[in-house]
């Protein structure tokens, strides 16, 4: 079993009184183990970062625990509050930098405030800008800096105190694509080298996809499921789950795909246009050459889209299976035996 590092029991958040009540977060439990990527997600008003925020005690819950490395921050106040919160750096959607400093003087400013001497600041800025990879920009401005090179400010300022949690707020939602591949890059980089524990929400699926180990789903302040991340794309429980999931296995089928007729040159003969969804190591394996020559049927590759979860394959893959009646319908059973799903898209009867 690994440590656990955040725990949060039976937490209930609400704002407001009478008609303007809302039920932010609703017995919320999770754990959270050391040098995990924890990936929360759901949609927009789900409460997700008043999840984060209660982990670092920006908001006090009504009831409920939050451990955090065996201590129950909610209790705390002061000094022991001030130092708890050290283990715990935070990044945010739109960087909130201090637009006065430079890059190293956003960097420095949680040192300062934490009372560090002035060699023991530059000696850590200076090692947290190379690591962030910022060496050429030490005495720019915010205003002077893309999104992605912000966001890398803002990832070494959250560092600088040598915190044993990461809270990311949607840290990657107001960047570019390639921009966000390389900021998760970053994460996953620091979660590597420091085992630094990550929780990261977002409502977007490929960066749970991209660098998570464990997800959860969060709607209407409940978490309505959460597992690995690879067990959760496999077998989505709930609705929501299943719209994330979508989002990122590419799902739809297209419309010239569907009404595409498949033609048949030998008589007798059927045609049927299958699509093959798997995960996991069945795309290692050579299904289809197998199928091909324990059945006898023709096959027509048409669409085909692998991808990868960490280290799992998953992907869909779109056929036409031609051959004699029983043929075909051997196929495809043989195809739902190795593991693979399959679905029907279209087909045409026997020629006389
Ligand atoms: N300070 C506040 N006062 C009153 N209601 C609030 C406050 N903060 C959040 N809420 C409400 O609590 C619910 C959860 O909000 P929260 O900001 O946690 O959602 P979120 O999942 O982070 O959404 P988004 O993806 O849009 O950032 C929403 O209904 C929101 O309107
Ligand atoms: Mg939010």
């Amino acid at each position: 079993m690994l440590p656990v590092m955040i725990e949060l029991q039976n937490v209930t958040k609400i704002y407001g009184h009478g008609d303007n009540r809302v039920v932010a977060l609703d017995d919320v439990s999770l754990t959270v183990n050391k040098g995990e990527v924890f990936g929360i997600i759901g949609l927009s008003g789900a409460g997700k970062s008043t999840l984060v925020r209660c982990i670092n005690k920006l908001e006090v819950p009504q009831s409920g625990a939050i451990h955090i490395a065996n201590q129950d921050i909610t209790k705390l106040k002061g000094k022991e509050l001030r130092q708890a919160r050290r283990k715990i750096g935070m990044i945010f959607q739109h960087f909130n930098l201090l637009s006065s400093r430079t890059v190293y003087g956003n960097i420095a400013f949680p040192l300062e405030i934490a009372g560090a001497k002035r060699t023991e600041i530059e000696k850590q800025v200076l090692a947290l800008i190379d690591l962030v990879g910022l060496s050429d920009k030490i005495t720019a401005y915010p205003a002077q800096l893309s999104g992605g090179q912000k966001q890398r400010v803002g990832i070494a300022r959250a560092l600088a105190n040598n915190p044993e949690v990461l809270l990311c707020d949607e840290a990657t939602s107001a960047l570019d694509p390639e921009t966000t591949k390389s900021i998760l890059g970053l994460l996953q980089d620091v979660n590597r080298r420091f085992g630094l524990t990550i929780v990261l929400i977002t409502h977007q699926m490929n960066v749970i996809k991209e660098i998570c180990d464990t997800v959860a789903v969060i709607e209407d302040g409940r978490i309505v499921e959460k597992g690995p991340v690879v067990d959760v794309f496999a077998h989505p429980q709930t609705h929501t789950a299943r719209r994330f999931m979508k989002s990122v296995l590419h799902t739809e089928v297209p419309a010239e795909i569907k009404e595409r007729k498949v033609i048949v040159h030998k008589q007798g003969w059927i045609g049927k246009t299958v699509r093959i969804s798997f995960i996991g190591n069945v795309a290692g394996e050579p299904v289809i050459s197998s199928m091909i020559r324990k059945f006898d049927v023709d096959v027509n590759i048409i669409y085909a889209n692998l991808d990868f979860i960490k280290n799992t394959p998953f992907g869909s893959l779109i056929v036409e299976l031609m051959g004699h009646n029983n043929n075909v319908e051997q196929a495809m059973r043989f195809l739902v035996a190795q593991g693979l799903k399959m679905e029907v898209l279209n087909g045409v009867e026997p020629t006389v």
